[in-house]
């Protein structure tokens, strides 16, 4: 069961938050072609510059909604990073609950009075994992839906086959999912649904878009890029995740000879931290950028893949 807000998607696809590269532009862009549009409340910094954002996308949005009554936009989701870290997170939320944010997706921890404070102003949240056990413990703390994130996803990606995961979590759970992990066609997103999942959660295709808040030497990477220039290292942040092979070269490290990474040193803090710094100069991808062959607009890249799901579920159903 997927709650009503989702009825007005035109493709079961949510653009994932993206660590500095998601803005107002890119999620009011997702959103008015159709997908879920999201982006991670640090990018806002100063913390005040989240009540401007929230603003905005509200006012665009509803404003797209009175001019196209016949094809409203999508919603969109604010990602919280809930990690002790980021010391953020209280004044955040409380400008969440001030702009009665509909999505609120949860990552790096659980917590029960999250959810019933997004529950609290009509929201649902998603909780990103990446196991089964995570999964059943974020619905124990109330969580709505989960995201899986799968082998191959951009960002701290998971080890798990995306088969894996969702049939997994598919033997005890109906409730919204969405599956992470190198999906950049329509056939994939139709091949998430088949598997079990609601949604397809799209990250690493966005960045090569005109309205990314990307470097363009780091989009045209997304476009020259393969899976097999993709490197799973947990030494920028503490935690694994997947990066493009040229900027570790670029940065004067061996991709292929990186050393450990400390869990301790992990900082999601409001500040601007030297892990900033590893996303900014060491720049993440998923594995299924390979697809990825020019930079274009939001609007583009969505009614390409709404043509490819057309077609592989004709070639599927004759
Ligand atoms: C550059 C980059 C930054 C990311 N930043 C975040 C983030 O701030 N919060 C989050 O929950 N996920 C983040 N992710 C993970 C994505 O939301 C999503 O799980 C992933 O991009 C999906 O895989 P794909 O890139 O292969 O489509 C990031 C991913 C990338 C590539």
């Amino acid at each position: 069961m997927t709650p009503k807000l989702f009825d007005r998607l035109a493709l079961p696809v949510i653009g994932s938050p993206l660590f500095i590269i998601s803005n107002p532009d890119l999620v009011i862009a997702q959103c008015k072609a159709g997908i879920v549009g999201s982006f991670p409340a640090l990018n806002a910094r100063p913390q005040g510059l989240l009540d401007e954002w929230l603003h905005r996308i509200t006012e665009d949005l509803a404003a797209h909604n009175r001019d196209h009554p016949d094809a409203p936009a999508a919603p969109f989701a604010v990602n919280q990073i809930v990690h002790k870290s980021n010391d953020r997170l209280e004044a955040d939320l409380a400008t969440c609950a001030k702009w009665q944010v509909p999505i609120v997706i949860t990552s790096l921890g659980a917590r029960e009075d999250l959810n019933t404070a997004v529950h609290g102003w009509g929201g649902i949240t998603l909780h990103d994992v990446i196991d089964d056990r995570f999964a059943r413990k974020a619905i124990e703390k109330g969580a709505d839906g989960l995201i899986a994130v799968a082998a191959g996803a951009g960002g701290h990606a998971g080890k798990l086959s995306p088969f894996a995961i969702v049939q997994e979590i598919r033997q005890w759970f109906d409730g919204p999912l969405a599956l992470s992990g190198s999906i950049a066609t329509g056939g994939a997103v139709l091949a998430a649904q088949a598997m079990g999942a609601d949604f397809a959660y799209i990250g690493s295709p966005f960045i090569a878009t005109t309205e990314a808040n990307a470097a363009p030497e780091y989009k045209q990477s997304i476009v020259a890029s393969r899976a097999a220039d993709i490197v799973y290292s947990n030494l920028f942040t503490g935690v694994h995740g997947n990066y493009l092979r040229a900027s570790i070269e670029a940065a004067g490290l061996d991709p292929d000879a990186l050393p450990e990474g400390d869990l301790k040193t992990m900082d999601f803090g409001g500040g601007n931290g030297s892990k900033a710094k590893a996303w900014r100069d060491i720049w993440g991808s998923g594995q299924g950028i390979g697809v990825v062959d020019r930079v274009e607009s939001v609007a583009d890249r969505v009614a390409r893949l709404v043509g490819e799901y057309r077609a592989a579920k004709a070639r599927l159903t004759g």
